[in-house]
Order: C-alpha cells, then structure tokens, then sequence
C-alpha cells in the first residue's frame, strides 16, 4: 500500500502537493526560504519520496516531471549552500572520523538521553521519529553505486548486501525495524508517522537522499555512509541500555543488538576498503567526503537538540496532528 501525501507546513509545500493531487501549478521556490525549516524540508520529503515508493493518488509519471525537478533542484540548492555554510569543511578525511569515535554524533548526546533518563514514552517518539529513515534504510545510498569503480563500488555492495538481510527478505534491516516497531506497539507502516515528523528529522533522511540522488555529491555519499557506520554502534548500546530497562520486546532490542556487531565490521569496511579506496582513485572528492561527514554530524546534532529540547520542556518531540 502506497503512503498518503503529507499535510502541507507552508506556501511552498501546500503549492507542490497541490500541484501533484490535482495538476494545480507547481510553486515558484522562494530564494529565501528557511533551509532547515518545516515548508523546505516537507517539500523536499515529497519530491524524493517519488523516487521511493510514491504516493497514493499521485501518478508516478511525477518522478522525472522536469518542472518537478527543477522545483526540487531550487529547494536543494538552498539546503545544500546552508550546508557548506554551516559546516567546518577541509579535506582531512582521517582526522574527521577520529573524531567522530570520540564525539557523539547526536547533539547533546540523545542516545545517552536515552540510557540514562527516557521515559518509555520518550523512547517510543525516538523509535516513530526515526522511522522515516528505518524502515527505507539503506536505500538512498544504493544509487551511488552506478557512479563508483572497483574496489570502492565492491566493498559498498557488500554493506548494502547485509543492510537487505543476506537474501532474506526476514532479515532486511527495513523488515527489523518494522519488527521494532511492532514490538513497541507502533504502526510499521511506511511513512506513517511522517506528519509528526519534525524538519529536523526529514532534513537526516533528505540529506541522504539528495546525496544520493547526485553523481555530483558522491563523495559526500560516501563519506555520509562511514559516518553513520561508524557512530551507529555506540548509539545502538545505549538504546540497548535504555530498552533494558524497560524490559523491552526482543523485537525492539534485536534491531539494535545486530547493529552493534555488524556496523562494527561496515565501520571498517567503509572507511577502508570504500573511503581510503575512493581518494586513492580520485583523491579530489577529499573534500566532498569531508562535507557528507560533517554535514551528517550537523543534521544529526540538529535533530538530537529538537528532541532534547522538547523533552526537557516537558513537550512531545512529535509535530502535533
Ligand atoms: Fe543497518
Ligand atoms: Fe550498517
């Protein structure tokens, strides 16, 4: 079953989704949107999400609509300048991911939130929120392949290939989440959840997307990739930690249990035999790469920081329906 549009957060937004319902005209993006904001992002979750699974009511033909394309090519434009804006930049590659194993990469430390203090509640937002990226995960960094050679294009595959279970549709990291959520007496049905979804967690999932989606940015792919290996295994203790506490559903801890011994071994792959392998056949993209791992750290630290702050207002993390 195809997922419903999303209520619109703006004039940008409510124009495009209009646009793709009933063949009203597509918006002219304004120059000086917010690039971290709610109209920018919900409208750029829409234009990607063609290329995922769609919409219901909305004809596929949309995907490559070149006024379509040209609208979601202004929206990246202003996310992406925020990006190289907003990040520290460079091209040392090594030192980037020493310090990703000694920072935490969400914010003010929303796993180790977790651990500690969460509530089951708070823990059950966590799990909704994050379901925008899980239960596609892996996906958008399939279409870099096509754009790598040798060595780097064959180490990714084999992440990916354990991301989509081995060849066992049971062990998809998509279907663990799924079974995650269920665990937890969510909804697993995809995009769900993407109305409560704030900017700050469609902007980890658009990010991924957009580098996805260019030849142009594929070092930033790829450095992206490395950087959620690498701090994925940490996170995944604490909320292992946090579950334990609750007496979770299997379900809900196996997802985070195989994650912490596989990414392990991605973190090594990826950085190694993808990375290390990349620069040395087009040691140019340094700077790219630089750019997926910080501009990672940044909306990742920006959603931990949404979360946090509401939380400790006493507030829900989730958009109000
Ligand atoms: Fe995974
Ligand atoms: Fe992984």
């Amino acid at each position: 079953m195809q997922p419903t549009v999303p209520a619109a957060r703006g004039e940008v937004s409510a124009a495009l989704i209009e646009a793709l319902t009933s063949d009203g005209h597509l918006p002219v993006v304004l120059a000086d949107m917010d690039p971290y904001g709610e109209d920018l992002h919900l409208a750029l979750h829409v234009c990607y999400e063609l290329h995922y699974r769609g919409f219901a009511g909305v004809s596929d033909d949309w995907e490559w609509d070149p006024g379509l394309l040209s609208v979601r090519r202004d929206l990246e434009r202003q996310f992406l300048e925020a990006l190289r804006r907003d990040v520290g930049g460079g091209t040392d590659v090594a030192g980037e991911f020493d310090e990703l194993l000694v920072l935490p990469a969400d914010g003010e430390g929303l796993s180790g939130y977790l651990a500690q203090e969460a509530e089951r509640w708070q823990l059950e937002e966590y799990f909704a929120l994050r379901s925008i990226y899980h239960l596609k995960e892996a996906d958008p960094h399939v279409w870099v392949i096509p754009r790598l050679q040798g060595q780097p294009k064959a180490a990714l595959v084999a992440v990916e290939y354990d991301e989509f279970g081995g060849g066992r549709a049971e062990n998809l990291h998509a279907k663990l989440y799924a079974d995650l959520l269920d665990g937890a007496g969510l909804s697993s049905e995809y995009l769900h959840y993407q109305d409560q979804a704030p900017a700050a967690m469609l902007a980890v999932v658009n990010l991924m997307s957009m580098f996805g989606l260019h030849r142009s940015l594929r070092g930033a792919l790829v450095g992206h990739f490395a950087a959620a290996e690498i701090s994925t295994a940490p996170s995944a203790k604490n909320i292992v930690t946090a579950l334990q506490r609750f007496d979770a559903d299997e379900r809900c801890v196996r997802f985070y249990t195989e994650h912490i011994e596989a990414d392990a071994v991605h973190e090594q792959v990826m950085r190694h035999d993808v990375v290390d392998a990349l620069l040395k056949d087009e040691p140019d993209l340094a700077a790219d790469v630089v750019l997926g791992i910080q501009a990672t750290e940044l909306v990742e630290a920006r959603f931990g920081e949404h979360v946090l702050q509401a939380w400790r207002a006493g507030e829900s993390a989730l958009l109000p329906t």
